[in-house]
Order: structure tokens, then C-alpha cells, then sequence
């Protein structure tokens, strides 16, 4: 018996990295895990590994987003995990419209997607919300990620004002910030250089990697799903501090 036998999950970004974990865990506690993001190959063989749904869609298209998701049908879990860290550079220096990219998948894309589910998981009187934030979301941030962490801590607080209405209703919305993982994420961080990231930024990364604290996406994924199981709402989590 699964503690979320019976359950049905969603997790956007779960084709690698943490939100790949996070289905594997998900699936391990018995849920049927819908797997979301834009690159087929790896949603249909994260999919195919767990016995999930392969969802192909990229967050920030609205329109597709809405048909994939309408399809899947409801959701008792939703990780919210989709991001991208890009652009690195100084505030000014990146190109603009990849600034608003980012927000738009960080931010707008995480919103859409709860938003989709949390009509149904309160009609249930049953859901558990999860978005995917990140140490940068608070000063000081990642100053050489600035889109990244302003969208961090904008979604930080959605996250929260939602808990708060969601009080009693049965549904929990928690943000989890799951330390320096072991990802894709890091491999393209440490391949800036220091004169596009700042000297601070590029031998913390660095530094990290080189001495093996990073953290496997397997913890991670288990800290999210400690979460999931959990009945807290309203929090910010963060794996450093939890443990
Ligand atoms: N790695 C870290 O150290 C770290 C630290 C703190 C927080 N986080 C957060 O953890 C989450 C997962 O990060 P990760 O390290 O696993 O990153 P990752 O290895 O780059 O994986 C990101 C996942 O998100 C998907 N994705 C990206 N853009 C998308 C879009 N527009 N629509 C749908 N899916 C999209 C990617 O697949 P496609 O490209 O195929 O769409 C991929 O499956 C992110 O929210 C990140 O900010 C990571």
C-alpha cells in the first residue's frame, strides 16, 4: 500500500532533473503521475519508466498548456517545478525578452498550471500544491540570475497568499527550495564564465561541484514528496534548513 494509492500527480519540468525525481518518487508512493514538459523523448521515457502520462507541452504556451491539461483531466498533486535559470549576466547586459521568457515559464507558467487544479482538489476537499522555488528567491538572491530570482520570489509569495485562501479547504500549497542540485541546471550555470557571472557566483557553483556537495536529485525529490505527504500549508521549505 502507497500513501498515494488511488491518487492522480502532476509534475511540469518531470522530463529530467529534480521534477524526473520527483515522478519517480511520486509513482514509488503509488500515485498515476502525468509527466509535463517540452522535449518528447525524455516525458515519454520518464513516463514509460513510472507507468505515467507522457504530457508534452511547454508551459509558457498558454493555449497548448490548456488542451494538454484539459486532456489529462484532475490532479490530486501538482509539482510545480518547471524552470529555467537563464539569462545569466548583469541586469542590463541580458537581452530583455529573454528576461520576460523566463518569467513567463518561472512565474506565469507555474500559476497556470495550479491554477488549472485548484477548483477540483477543492470541490474533493483533497489536493497538495507544490511549487519549486529556490534559495535565490531571498536577499541576496543570485545576482547574476536576476530574472531567475525575481520570479523565484514573486512565485514564493503566490504560493503563500494561495495557502492562505486555501485554509480548511482540504488543500495545501507549500514552496520547497531543494538546495544546489545536481542537475542540468548546474552543468549550464558552471559553463559561464566568471566574467559573465561574477567571480562570487562562478566559484560558489564551481566550488560545489568540485567538492561533491551537490545535492542528488533523489533527496531532493524525497524532501518534495515528504512534503506532498505532509499536511502543512503556507510554508517555505528548504531542504538546507530542514534537515
Ligand atoms: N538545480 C538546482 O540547483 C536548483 C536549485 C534550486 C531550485 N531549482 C529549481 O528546481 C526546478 C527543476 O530544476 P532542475 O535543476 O531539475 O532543472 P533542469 O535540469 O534544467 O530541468 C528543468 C526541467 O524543466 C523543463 N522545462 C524547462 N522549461 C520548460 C517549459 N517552458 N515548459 C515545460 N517544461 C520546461 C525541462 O524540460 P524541457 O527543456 O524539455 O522542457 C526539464 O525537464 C526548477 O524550478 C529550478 O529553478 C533547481
Amino acid at each position: 500500500m502507497g500513501a498515494l494509492d488511488g491518487r492522480t500527480a502532476l509534475v511540469t519540468g518531470g522530463g529530467r532533473g529534480l521534477g524526473a525525481a520527483v515522478a519517480a518518487e511520486l509513482a514509488a508512493h503509488g500515485a498515476h503521475v502525468g509527466v509535463l514538459s517540452r522535449t518528447a523523448d525524455d516525458v515519454r521515457r520518464v513516463a514509460a519508466e513510472i507507468g505515467g502520462t507522457a504530457l508534452v507541452a511547454d508551459v509558457a504556451d498558454r493555449d497548448r498548456l490548456s488542451s494538454v491539461l484539459q486532456r489529462f483531466g484532475e490532479a490530486d498533486v501538482v509539482v510545480a517545478n518547471a524552470g529555467v535559470v537563464w539569462p545569466l549576466g548583469t541586469f542590463a547586459g541580458v537581452d530583455l525578452a529573454e528576461w520576460e521568457a523566463a518569467v513567463e515559464v518561472n512565474l506565469f507558467g507555474a500559476v497556470r498550471v495550479v491554477r488549472a487544479f485548484v477548483p477540483g482538489m477543492v470541490a474533493r476537499g483533497y489536493g497538495r500544491i507544490v511549487t519549486i522555488s529556490s534559495g535565490a528567491a531571498n536577499p541576496p538572491g543570485m545576482p547574476s540570475a536576476n530574472a531567475y530570482s525575481a520570479s523565484k520570489a514573486a512565485l514564493d509569495m503566490a504560493t503563500l497568499h494561495l495557502a492562505r485562501e486555501l485554509s480548511g479547504t482540504g488543500v495545501t500549497a507549500n514552496a520547497v527550495r531543494p538546495g544546489v542540485v545536481d542537475t542540468d541546471m548546474q552543468t549550464f550555470m558552471r559553463g559561464h564564465p566568471a566574467d559573465v557571472v561574477g567571480v562570487e557566483f562562478y566559484e560558489r557553483f564551481h566550488g560545489l561541484h568540485e567538492r561533491g556537495e551537490l545535492v542528488a536529485p533523489s533527496t531532493a525529490a524525497a524532501f518534495v514528496v515528504g512534503v506532498v505527504l505532509g499536511d502543512g500549508n503556507g510554508e517555505v521549505l528548504d531542504i538546507r534548513t530542514s534537515r
